[in-house]
């Protein structure tokens, strides 16, 4: 179903960097009222600064730690009340760890992981979906991953967690038929952000990523809210990589050959992504964030 977004107000989570941050910056440009989530604040602030400064109504800025249970409920709650309502759902945050599935386990890290890629994003769903269901007219954008369709050694718990949500994407559509509810799974490859260059410290994992296309926030932002506009159901972005969520068994065999070998399956480490996590990944952020 078509969504006309001018007017329209969104929540994004993850908005403090990479792809999320498209997503706002293209979302306002489309007319659409804000609220941009993540846990640091400054970066958010001058994301409100940059949209409000091109011309866009400023974003409200709500910082949010979804890796703790209990606070994505409280900031659907937050947006809810700054808004007036929330027509359009952006579950972008995520974050990823280095470590093969039997070093990880289940611990800590890898609860905190679920917590902030899938389980918020239920929590978030759930406390929004049922407004725009009475209303009849929203939208809930999953940015899951093709790591979803395709494992990838040493990023077991990562992958596993967007195949839950994309699983989630694909139950919801089914679920929300027919109540003006669109539900749209976007499935990135890779795309250049500090997820992806910290991602680059798992070794083998640069050879690997040499052999696949890459794209930009840029490009995938506008296809996003094409396909919002459009009421579109799936994105596979870059575009090549397509016939993975179409033929995942085949997908599964090609990458099965092309990894094999590159990535050191030995490698013994369990590394934590994102802005609060380890040295060695946090450097790797600071090396793409210094080359602009
Ligand atoms: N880049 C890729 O190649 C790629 C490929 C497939 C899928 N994706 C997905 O795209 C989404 C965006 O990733 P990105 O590449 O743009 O990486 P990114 O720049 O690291 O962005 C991740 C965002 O999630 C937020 N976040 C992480 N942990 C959080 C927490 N505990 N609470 C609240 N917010 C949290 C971060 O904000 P704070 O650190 O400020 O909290 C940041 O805004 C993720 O879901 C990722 O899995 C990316």
């Amino acid at each position: 179903m078509k969504l006309q977004l001018t007017g329209k107000t969104a929540l994004v989570t993850g908005a403090s960097s990479g792809i999320g941050r498209g997503l706002a910056k293209a979302l306002a440009a489309e007319g659409v009222l804000l609220a941009v989530s993540a846990r640091r604040a400054e970066p958010l602030a001058s994301l409100a600064d940059e949209i409000e400064k091109a011309g866009g109504a400023r974003p409200v800025v709500l910082t949010a730690d979804l890796s703790k249970r209990g606070q994505a409920a409280n900031l659907a709650a937050r947006a809810t009340v700054a808004l007036g309502r929330v027509d359009i759902l952006v579950n972008n945050a995520g974050v990823g760890i280095g470590g093969a599935q039997h070093v990880v386990g289940d611990d800590a890290m890898a609860r905190e992981l679920f917590e902030t890629n899938y389980w918020s994003a239920l929590a978030l769903i759930a406390a929004l979906v049922p407004a725009m269901r009475t209303r009849g007219v929203g939208a809930v954008v999953n940015v899951a991953s093709i790591g979803a369709v395709t494992p990838m050694p040493l990023a077991g718990h990562y992958s596993s967690s967007k195949a839950a949500l994309s699983l989630c994407s694909e139950t919801m559509r089914l679920e929300l038929r027919g109540s003006g509810v669109n539900v749209f799974s976007v499935l990135p490859g890779p795309v250049d952000t500090g997820m992806l260059a910290e991602f680059g410290v798992v070794p083998g994992a640069d050879k690997v990523l040499g052999k696949m296309p890459r794209g930009n926030v840029a490009e995938l932002s506008r296809k996003v809210v094409r396909g919002l506009e459009r009421g579109q159901r799936a994105l596979v972005y870059p575009t090549a990589l397509g016939f993975m969520r179409h033929l995942p068994t085949l997908a599964n065999r090609i990458s099965a050959s092309v990894i094999d070998g590159l990535v050191d399956v030995d490698d013994a480490r369990k590394l934590q992504g994102g802005s609060h996590g380890d040295p060695l990944a946090l450097a790797a952020r600071s090396a793409f964030e210094a080359r602009g």
